[in-house]
């Protein structure tokens, strides 16, 4: 059994949307899924009350049961549990990052958002833990230069899962029918990219090796040009301008 969990201090994020459209995508590739929602407000818990027919079952636990939890799980026979943390530096967000196999920090491309997965990326390491980067809700066909710098200032810090994830109404219609965009719209673009995430979360548990890189197809899908793509696949911290505000809090935080 591999256990994944976003997370970031960054509300808004798209913990949430990914947790479950990924929980579901890996259901329908095999694995048998339970997602655990760690966040106090049960945002998970209340888009699995909305399906009744759901067959990827959603229980927020308690992180002094969490332990327990996943052993009975283990036990029971699942191969994968998704844990949903919330936006915050709590002790359920802290338990999240501790039952991780592998902590996915999802960051939209604006300098918040960045700054944010900063912070929390230092917070996972204190524990010890694999992570990864994901870009989400990127402009879905226009260059943008916002998507570009984001890529690469999140390259800097680490690896960038592919694809990148579009802003797309399906994520929203399908939050809001207790569905995944897999199963909302199977054929659609959102539902593409999920199970291309799940691949990419597979690949990176099965191996622990770096995260596939950014492929034409979804960079340009994201608007990131040709030319800055090959930048990004070579980012190293010299990423300059847009990674330097980050390197500064790291630096501050070093020193504290
Ligand atoms: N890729 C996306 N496309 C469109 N809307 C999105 C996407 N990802 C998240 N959202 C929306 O953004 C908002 C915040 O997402 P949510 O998953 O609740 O974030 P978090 O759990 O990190 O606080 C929600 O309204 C959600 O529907
Ligand atoms: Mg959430």
């Amino acid at each position: 059994m591999r256990t994944i969990a976003f997370v970031t201090q960054k509300g808004g994020a798209g913990k949430s949307t990914l947790a479950s459209c990924i929980a579901v995508a890996a259901r329908r590739a095999g694995e048998r899924v339970f997602i655990i929602d760690m966040d106090p407000l049960q945002c998970l818990v209340k888009w699995s009350n909305a399906n009744n027919n759901s067959d990827v079952p959603v229980e927020h636990v308690p992180t002094a049961k969490l332990s327990k939890a996943l052993a009975a799980l283990e036990k029971k026979g699942v191969t994968l549990v998704v844990i949903d943390a919330p936006g915050d530096n709590s002790e359920f967000a802290t338990a999240a990052i501790r039952a991780a196999d592998l902590c996915i920090i999802p960051a939209r491309p604006n300098v918040f958002d960045l700054w944010g997965s900063e912070v929390t990326r230092a917070n996972v390491k204190n524990h010890g833990k694999d992570h990864v980067f994901l870009l989400n809700q990127c402009p879905p066909a226009q260059q943008n230069a916002r998507v570009e710098q984001g890529a690469k200032a999140l390259q800097a810090m680490g690896a960038l899962l592919a694809p990148l994830v579009s802003a797309r109404v399906d994520y929203q219609e399908a939050a809001r029918l207790g569905l995944g965009v897999t199963e909302l719209n199977p054929d659609g673009v959102a539902a593409q990219e999920m199970r291309e995430l799940w691949s990419s979360v597979k690949r990176r548990l099965k191996k622990g090796a770096p995260a596939a890189k950014i492929e034409p197809m979804a960079a340009a899908k994201a608007g990131v040009k040709p030319m800055a793509m090959g930048a990004q696949q070579n980012a190293k911290p010299t990423a300059k301008a847009e990674a330097k505000p980050m390197a500064r809090a790291a630096a501050t935080k070093r020193a504290a």
